[in-house]
């Protein structure tokens, strides 16, 4: 029986929420009544998103890199205490990097994972027993079609999201008999700033939105069943997925 969750009140972590996918999906699930906690590095970008949602109030703004510990522990201070606790984590914070192989330093091999695979390692597992307390538990990583294939030039930011899918997995299977369901969604090539800065030959046109991002991320979290999905893809029409 597939049951709609009432998200009224209900709230989210979303990383990565000062623009792009991430502004996106936080306008989407503030449309449905959620308390969201918006972070990313970017102060005055992430208060543009809760003054987009209309109700600024209810948004808590919480500037941090999440490749920094103190500021993660800032975080989980924050939704502990005041924020009273959480529902919904969406992991979307991440970085690409475009580059040939031998290019590629170690520094920002590490640099990489550190924020597309680590970070959301350990806000997953910081979230846990948050989510332990919910009606609704769900995670939603960001991924990306390059978990799935191996793109030229793109070595470093595919092994940073294969290795996040088999976390999403992994844990997935680990924590279904909780009620706590794990997504990975992976886009194609969205229309972002990370794509006009990668790819400025590209143009909007053809290109994925972040609102159909979006919308299938507030589907996920919104909608409980006795089936699991662990993951959805979502690829441009007509289009080899370049990123
Ligand atoms: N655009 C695409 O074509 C595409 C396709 C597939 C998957 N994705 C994935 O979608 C997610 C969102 O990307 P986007 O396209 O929306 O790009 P974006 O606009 O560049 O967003 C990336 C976000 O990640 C945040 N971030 C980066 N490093 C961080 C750090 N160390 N600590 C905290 N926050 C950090 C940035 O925050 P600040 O701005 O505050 O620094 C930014 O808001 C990423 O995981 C990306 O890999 C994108």
């Amino acid at each position: 029986m597939l049951k709609k969750v009432n998200l009224e009140g209900k709230r989210a972590l979303i990383t990565g929420a000062g623009g792009g996918i991430g502004r996106a999906i936080a306008l989407r699930l503030a449309e449905d009544g959620m308390k969201l906690a918006l972070t990313g590095r970017d102060y005055s970008k992430l208060v543009r998103t809760a003054a987009l949602t209309g109700r600024p109030l209810d948004m808590l703004v919480l500037p941090a890199d999440l490749t920094k510990q103190k500021d993660v522990d800032d975080i989980f201070h924050i939704l502990g205490g005041h924020f009273k606790g959480l529902d919904v984590l969406v992991n979307n914070a991440g970085m690409a990097l475009n580059k040939p192989f031998e290019e590629t330093t170690m520094d920002e091999y590490d640099r990489i994972m550190a924020i597309n695979a680590r970070a959301p390692f350990e806000l997953c597992k910081r979230s846990l027993p948050l989510l332990r307390q919910s009606e609704c538990p769900t995670i939603v990583n960001i991924g990306s079609v390059v978990a799935h294939k191996g793109y030229m030039q793109q070595s470093a930011y595919a092994a940073s999201k294969h290795a996040l899918l088999g976390m999403t997995k992994a844990l997935a299977k680990e924590v279904a008999p909780e009620g706590i369901r794990v997504h990975m969604l992976s886009p194609g090539g969205v229309y972002t700033d990370m794509v006009k800065i990668a790819r400025p030959d590209l143009s909007e046109e053809g290109m994925i939105a972040p609102e159909e991002v979006a919308e299938l991320a507030a589907w996920l979290i919104e909608h409980r069943s006795n089936g699991v999905i662990d993951e959805i893809q979502l690829h441009r029409v007509g289009k080899e997925p370049f990123l």
